[in-house]
């Protein structure tokens, strides 16, 4: 049997936090590959840009702050699938990083964290898998975790917490929608060259920086090396993988130093 893995047309993707980064870069791919892609983020100039952008006609973007409380999600997507049609695939892109150490912890820091990584992907996953919202069509769902969750990263309470929580709650919902052969699986990164480490560089000194880099056998990743994996994990070449915490970190997590 010929398989053409980077053939996804006719096939639709709802991906978050595609207004930057690495959700921006899936969409990209994905639609270059001849997929339409359904993107979501809280900055509508950003999302019409990248919709602008993007290979192909069709696309579309809905903004939505997934800060919020999670439970009109389902009602949303069903919204969205009624206008766009139902989706192959969902990646869940949407998140943001804030190092805080242990004594400067609040519980509405912690909750903001899960608010946005864990409880929208709880309700995306739970939405997307009823059969009005999917296309039953080797359907996956992928989610961006990070190798902090693996590691003990001081100043990562809330985000290792929120990623570690992503990381075993796809096991559970792999298990659940395997009978709908629906695919669930984790991408967790190392550092990637993106606005959230912008961020972190215009907040530390260049040789926390460095020191960063140099765990990092392989260098820090750019988005490109993330979105591979997210689309491969999208794509007809994983179909037997469900239920994994794929780690793409240059080495991160691997290096004894
Ligand atoms: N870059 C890394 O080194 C790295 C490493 C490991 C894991 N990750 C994970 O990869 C994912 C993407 O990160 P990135 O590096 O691409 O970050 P990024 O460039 O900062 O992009 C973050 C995206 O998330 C969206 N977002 C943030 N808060 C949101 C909210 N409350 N509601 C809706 N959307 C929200 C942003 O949308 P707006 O700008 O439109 O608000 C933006 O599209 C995140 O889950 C991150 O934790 C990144």
């Amino acid at each position: 049997m010929k398989n053409n893995f980077t053939d996804f047309s006719g096939r639709h993707y709802f991906v978050t936090g595609a207004s930057s980064g690495i959700g921006k870069e899936t969409a990209q791919l994905l639609a270059s590959f001849g997929a339409k892609v359904t993107l979501t983020g809280r900055n509508e100039e950003k999302l019409q840009k990248v919709k602008e952008n993007l290979r192909g006609k069709n696309h579309a973007y809905y903004v939505k702050d997934l800060s919020e409380p999670a439970d009109d999600i389902p009602q949303w997507l069903k919204s969205i699938t009624k206008e766009e049609g139902g989706f192959d695939g969902l990646v869940h892109c949407a998140g943001f990083n804030r190092i805080r150490t242990l004594v400067s912890v609040k519980q509405n820091s912690l909750e903001e964290m899960m608010q946005v990584h864990f409880y929208s992907a709880s309700m995306l996953v739970k939405a997307f898998s009823s059969s009005s919202n999917n296309t039953g069509n080797n359907n996956s769902i992928v989610l961006a975790g990070s190798a902090a969750a693996l590691m003990g990263s001081k100043g990562q309470t809330a985000y290792a917490s929120a990623k570690g929580a992503l990381i075993s709650a796809s096991r559970v919902w792999a298990m659940e929608l395997a009978p709908k052969k629906i695919r669930v699986n984790v991408a967790s990164f190392g550092f990637i060259e993106t606005e959230m480490i912008d961020d972190f560089k215009n907040t530390y000194p260049e040789e926390t920086v460095k020191a960063i880099e140099k765990r990092h056998p392989l260098g820090f990743g750019n988005v490109h090396d993330a979105a591979n994996v997210i689309v491969f994990l999208l794509s007809e070449a994983s179909s037997f993988v469900t239920g994994q915490n794929i780690v793409a970190d240059g080495g991160l997590t691997i290096n004894d130093l």
